[in-house]
């Protein structure tokens, strides 16, 4: 039987000593993309911790807070099928009791990209993530490169304030036709479901062009908002392609480059990335 444990004392008793864990972050609404991190956690590890909690603090936008999915019975029984032993469901006290006075930032990753869209979500990311790690102390804990941004935020804070932790980073799950998977999709029209597949075509396609020996990041950058813009429903927030390790801009895509694209459908913000690779034989090593 799966336990929920909603205070931390609980959360402890519930985790047998020597045994290897693996913590899985979410704020629940899961899927197959969670679905995948948890069976892998599960792979590795003796015992699987998956927290869930909708985290105020990185929320910018009130409605996106107030109107994000949450099913707590369907969340549950999806962990358990994915071989969760432990889900960590802390309340709002827990995590930010009477006083709570300190921030996470990553400084030179958090106000960037996503950051400049988003204000302060990288730091209530940052500071979450970072009290969730010290409060399950696992072994290893699984982030998916679905949020690329916040995989590098995360690597960085636990390097630099030397959380024992290993951070895995686990590949995008997509939809058959594409679309990655996200907990907002649930909220987009047919059409925009439809629109939204502009994203990973986009994606695709400056990787199919830079495949071809166009290795400039600026042309590449402007195919990939030129592409995206062109679908009606999609308003374009940011196409970006940076260096993968810290996220600055690049001039050329020989030492391997990411993508990253922000749009708005109707409502709903979507975002997906791709790690894009030089033409064959034409990689530079760093
Ligand atoms: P959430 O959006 O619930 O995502 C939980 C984890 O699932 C994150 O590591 C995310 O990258 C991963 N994930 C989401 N969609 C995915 C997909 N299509 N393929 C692979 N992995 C996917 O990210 C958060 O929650 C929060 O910011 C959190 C880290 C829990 C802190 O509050």
């Amino acid at each position: 039987m799966i336990i929920t444990a909603q205070t931390i004392e609980e959360l402890h008793k519930a985790i047998p000593s020597g045994k290897t864990v693996g913590l899985v972050p979410t704020m629940g609404a899961l899927h197959e993309g969670h679905a995948s991190l948890l069976r892998r956690a599960k792979a590795e590890n003796d015992l699987v911790v998956m927290s869930l909690f909708v985290n105020p603090t990185q929320f910018n936008d009130p409605e996106d807070f107030e109107k994000y999915p949450r099913d707590l019975d369907r969340d549950a029984r999806i962990a358990e099928e994915s071989g969760v032993e432990v889900i960590f469901a802390p309340n709002m006290e827990q995590m930010y009791p009477k006083g709570f006075d300190t921030v996470v930032t990553v400084r030179s990753l958090s106000g960037v990209i996503e950051g400049a869209s988003r204000p302060g979500h990288f730091d209530g990311v940052a500071t979450v993530v970072t009290k969730l790690l010290n409060i399950v102390n696992a072994t290893h804990a699984y982030f998916g490169e679905k949020d690329y941004q916040q995989l590098q935020i995360i690597r960085t804070l636990t390097r630099d304030l030397d959380i024992q932790t290993q951070i895995v980073p686990c590949p995008i799950v997509r939809e058959l036709d594409g679309l990655a998977m996200s907990s907002r999709n649930v909220r987009l029209t047919p059409q925009e479901r439809k629109a939204a597949l502009v994203l990973s075509r986009a994606l695709s396609y400056v990787q199919d062009i830079a495949g071809t020996g166009v290795h400039d990041a600026y042309q590449l950058q402007a195919w990939l908002a030129q592409t995206i813009e062109v679908e009606p429903l999609a308003t374009l927030d940011y196409a970006m392609i940076v260096d993968p390790d810290d996220l600055r801009e690049v001039d050329t895509i020989d030492f391997g480059a990411i993508a990253l694209v922000a749009a708005t459908f109707g409502k709903v913000r979507l975002i997906d990335n791709k790690l894009l690779k030089p033409a064959p034989g034409r990689e530079v090593r760093r």
